[in-house]
């Protein structure tokens, strides 16, 4: 049972910092984490230690229960221990989030507890949170002054991996998303349904707290010395479906839909469209010769391409570009720049398949390909651009 006393310097207010640490088998480690950590936090600043342990089987729960039991009085004013002991082996992410859901401070750090994270940044995390305007600090391995120290090779190379992915496909711009210190305002994540798959809890918290203000300052990881590495195949395949679930989940909020996601599924519809106007553009031609045996075969193809070229203009305004307005003066100078834009990607074909032929010695149907390709390229981005008024990527 808690005290009064403990409930009172519970409430938000009264503690600004909460520090998560999971553990799994860290007893060799735990007690120096935490006196480093109090040693390290600023004179004055009041601390909650949330340890989130899985019934480590060697006892790293009671381990801290005894430490805390043994605080000073005067310790215990300045640093309140906590431990969440859950039924068994549960993930790293899943212990992080089960901590944050307890904390109180209006700020939360996470980091490891087998000394790999060095309590000595701390303060310059708090600081940053304070001073620049940022909600989440990284503590980064990957930029200007960070570094790794201890590890194999393998592993550098499976981390540099991973982070590559994770900033190829989600595109996140934090050059280390994968780490496992971070802090940031408590606030920015209420609201948010976190998956807490596998050990990658600082990725989710990227993806999915829209607008945070990131800054990533760097440390160095140093290899834990005691006890060993929960990391293992298992933590691999878990990494490949959270990467996977967060790429859904961009996918699935449509404002937020990121910009590449956006930007292929126009120039998908913009070439469906192309490839049925070329059907409109032959079927006119031929029913028209067939109906009408006596018009010249060239006022035939005219009549196509310019149905065509309408149909198309029709199509991308409603379906590609989803353009709703259809008052007739904006609707004309639409039409105009697109049938301009269609007549100048015609010049481009023309100029480009008879410059790689003639000067370049290409095989026509190679020139054909790439002269079509730049011609239709350029016409989707000058449409985009200057027809329908849409910025170029997104
Ligand atoms: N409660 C709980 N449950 N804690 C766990 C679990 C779990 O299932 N798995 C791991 N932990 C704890 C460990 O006890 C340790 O304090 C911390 O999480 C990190 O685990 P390690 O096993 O030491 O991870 P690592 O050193 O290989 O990986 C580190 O580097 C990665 C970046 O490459 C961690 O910092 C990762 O968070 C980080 O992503
Ligand atoms: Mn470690």
């Amino acid at each position: 049972m808690e005290t009064p006393r403990q409930e009172e310097l519970l409430k938000p207010s009264r503690i600004p910092l909460s520090i998560v640490l999971p553990t799994y088998n860290e007893s060799q480690n735990i007690t120096r984490v935490i006196d480093s950590i109090s040693d390290s936090i600023p004179e004055g600043t009041k601390a909650e230690i949330i340890v989130v342990d899985d019934s480590s089987p060697d006892g790293t729960g009671s381990v801290v229960a005894d430490y805390a039991n043994r605080l000073g009085q005067g310790m215990k004013k300045r640093l309140h221990i906590e431990v969440i002991n859950r039924p068994g082996k549960m993930g790293l992410s899943s212990a992080i989030l089960a901590g944050v859901e307890s904390a109180c401070g209006d700020v939360v750090v996470v980091m490891d507890s087998d000394m790999s994270h060095p309590p000595q940044t701390i303060p310059r995390m708090l600081e940053e949170l304070a001073h620049s305007k940022c909600d989440i600090v990284v503590a980064s391995r990957y930029i200007k002054g960070g570094g790794v120290s201890g590890w194999p090779f393998k592993r550098k190379l499976m981390s540099k991996g991973a982070t590559k992915i994770a900033q190829y496909s989600l595109g996140i711009t934090v050059k280390d998303p994968m780490s496992g210190f971070f802090a940031f305002r408590r606030q920015i994540i209420e609201g948010i349904k976190f998956d807490a798959i596998g050990y990658k809890m600082l990725l989710e918290i990227l993806v999915k707290a829209k607008g945070a203000r990131i800054k990533e300052i760097p440390y160095t990881f140093t290899n834990r010395r005691l006890g060993s590495s929960k990391l293992d195949t298992s933590t691999m395949i878990d990494y490949v479906r959270a990467v996977w679930r967060l790429y859904r989940y961009g996918r699935s909020a449509p404002e937020e839909k990121r910009r590449s996601v956006r930007f292929l599924s126009k120039a998908g519809r913009f070439y469906t469209v192309g490839a049925s106007g070329l059907l409109v553009n032959y079927l006119v031609s031929f029913v028209l010769t067939a109906l009408f045996p006596a018009i010249w075969y060239l006022h035939a193809t005219i009549a196509g391409i310019a149905l065509s070229i309408t149909s198309n203009f029709i199509l991308n305004k409603l379906w590609t570009f989803e353009d709703r307005d259809f008052s007739a003066k904006r609707t004309l100078v639409q039409y105009g720049m697109f049938a301009g834009f269609s007549a100048f990607g015609a010049l481009v074909q023309l100029g480009m398949v008879y410059y790689l032929v003639e000067s370049q010695g290409q095989s026509y149907p190679l020139a054909l390909i790439l002269a079509v390709a730049t011609a239709s390229i350029s016409n989707f981005l000058l449409n985009k651009k200057w027809t329908f008024k849409e910025r170029v990527w997104g």
